[in-house]
């Protein structure tokens, strides 16, 4: 199995291309299944998860088509048809690997009026049910039957009514399946207490790009008029926010000056707030932000909330960096109960991290040490990129096929901006 091998302590000087959203890719991809109409997404990262789906959707009969070298810089450009949907059945095997193929429950029920889905059971970073998807397509007017290991949803008269759904958790994934079932409901649909990351903003542009009616976009309150029908339409996924934000940590875990190009700074506040915090300089250059560390970073307190709070998915890349931090940080997951896996590891490259239920104290400044280290999940893979990157001697990151699921070429992009680090294969 391959690895990411690191020799740390090299300052981060340079340019990094930010690629297309991970999260929002997972979202546009199957919002193909409601059209019969080709759909053209621009801006997809190479990223094992977005070829995942892009098989899961040619199981259903989706066909894709890909444009764009499979390495280098150029962005990738995907066609989806869906003029003939030959199967409603997401089987066991794909769900299993990719959580996000539960976001073909919405869609898919929407257009053929019945969808089938594995349920994903759990996963590295917590139990993460899918009980709200669900729910808010009952109301929405699906019926919903649980046999076997799988989730049937069936529109009674063809077509969901719509309906109103106050979700009592923030829920990204729900939000997104709610919205793709409304969309060619034969009704109004309102959502309340729904999800607004930058990601269902991106989703609501692209629906509405293919005819949907949908008001209240990037707040809490989503109206939404059923369609007819929706037609096909060329769409950009958004930059990956997350990926800026780990860079950005990269540049201040290394006293180094990163621009991050393609970087919308209006999206991630939280997260620029806690890296000013932290004694980061962050500039709006136009193009992107240029993150500037020319100090060790300062400890900072922060909590994990749905957006715009400070996101889950910058908690571990975020705890590697103050590591190094001159004192003492404490951060609070919030969203997932179990997010803490990257600590043990974090530790034996010399971190000091206490752990109490979901609050975690970060002693800083330690130096940290390269080690052979592993993680579960993807974001506590990179927190140990980011660890091996500031430590002294040599780091070996192994599955990296977490990493390969989030980070378009990562050792390419960290070495162009002075990282000593290569994939190596293995065995
Ligand atoms: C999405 C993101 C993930 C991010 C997360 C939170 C994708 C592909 N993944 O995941 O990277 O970390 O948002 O920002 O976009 N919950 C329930 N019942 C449900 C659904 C969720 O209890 O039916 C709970 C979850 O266990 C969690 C919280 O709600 O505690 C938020 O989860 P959710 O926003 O749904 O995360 P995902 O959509 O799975």
């Amino acid at each position: 199995m391959d690895s990411i091998w690191i020799q740390g302590g090299k300052r981060l000087d340079g340019d990094i291309q930010i690629s297309g959203a991970k999260n929002s890719a997972l979202t546009l991809l199957p919002c193909a299944l409601l059209t019969e109409e080709p759909l053209t997404l621009g801006n997809l990262p190479r990223l094992a998860d977005v070829d995942s789906f892009g098989h899961l959707l040619n199981e259903l009969g989706v066909s894709t088509k890909v444009a764009g070298a499979r390495r280098g810089n150029a962005s990738r450009k995907m066609t989806l048809t869906a003029d003939d949907i030959a199967s409603t059945v997401a089987p066991y095997d794909m769900v299993r690997k990719m959580r996000a193929s539960i976001l073909v429950l919405g869609p898919m029920l929407a257009r053929m009026g019945e969808a089938t889905v594995s349920l994903p059971g759990g996963c590295a970073i917590g139990d993460r049910p899918i009980d709200l998807h669900l729910r808010a397509l009952e109301a929405l007017g699906a019926e919903i039957e649980i046999a076997a290991g799988f989730v049937k949803a069936t529109a009674p008269k063809g077509r969901i009514s719509g309906g109103d759904y106050s979700f009592p958790v923030v829920s990204v994934g729900a939000t997104e399946n709610a919205l793709m079932a409304a969309v060619l409901a034969t009704g109004r649909s309102q959502l309340f207490n729904a999800a607004r990351e930058p990601e269902i903003v991106d989703l609501c542009n692209l629906l509405v790009g293919m005819g949907a009616g949908i008001d209240g976009i990037g707040s809490s309150h989503l109206i939404i008029d059923g369609v007819e029908a929706l037609h096909g339409c060329s769409y950009d996924v958004m930059p990956d926010r997350i990926e800026v934000g780990s860079y950005a940590c990269a540049a201040g875990i290394t006293g180094g000056s990163i621009n991050l190009i393609g970087a919308r700074p209006e999206e991630m506040l939280a997260t620029t707030n806690a890296l000013v915090q932290a004694g980061l300089a962050i500039e709006f250059t136009g193009a992107g932000i240029r993150v500037t560390a020319d100090r060790p970073p300062k400890p900072v307190s922060v909590s994990t909330q749905p957006y715009p709070g400070f996101a889950t998915d910058m908690q571990a890349q975020l705890m590697a960096m103050l590591c190094v931090a001159e004192g003492q940080s404490f951060l609070e997951e919030t969203i997932f109960e179990n997010r803490y896996m990257h600590v043990p590891e974090l530790r034996r490259m010399g971190a000091e991290i206490e752990v109490h239920g979901r609050s975690a104290i970060v002693q800083g400044p330690r130096q940290l040490t390269g080690a052979q280290v592993m993680a579960t999940d993807l974001r506590a893979s990179m927190s140990l990129v980011l660890a091996g990157l500031a430590a002294e001697g040599e780091t070996e990151v192994l599955r990296v096929y977490h990493l390969d699921r989030g980070y378009e070429r990562l050792e390419d992009k960290l070495s162009a901006v002075g990282a000593t680090i290569e994939r190596r294969s293995g065995s």
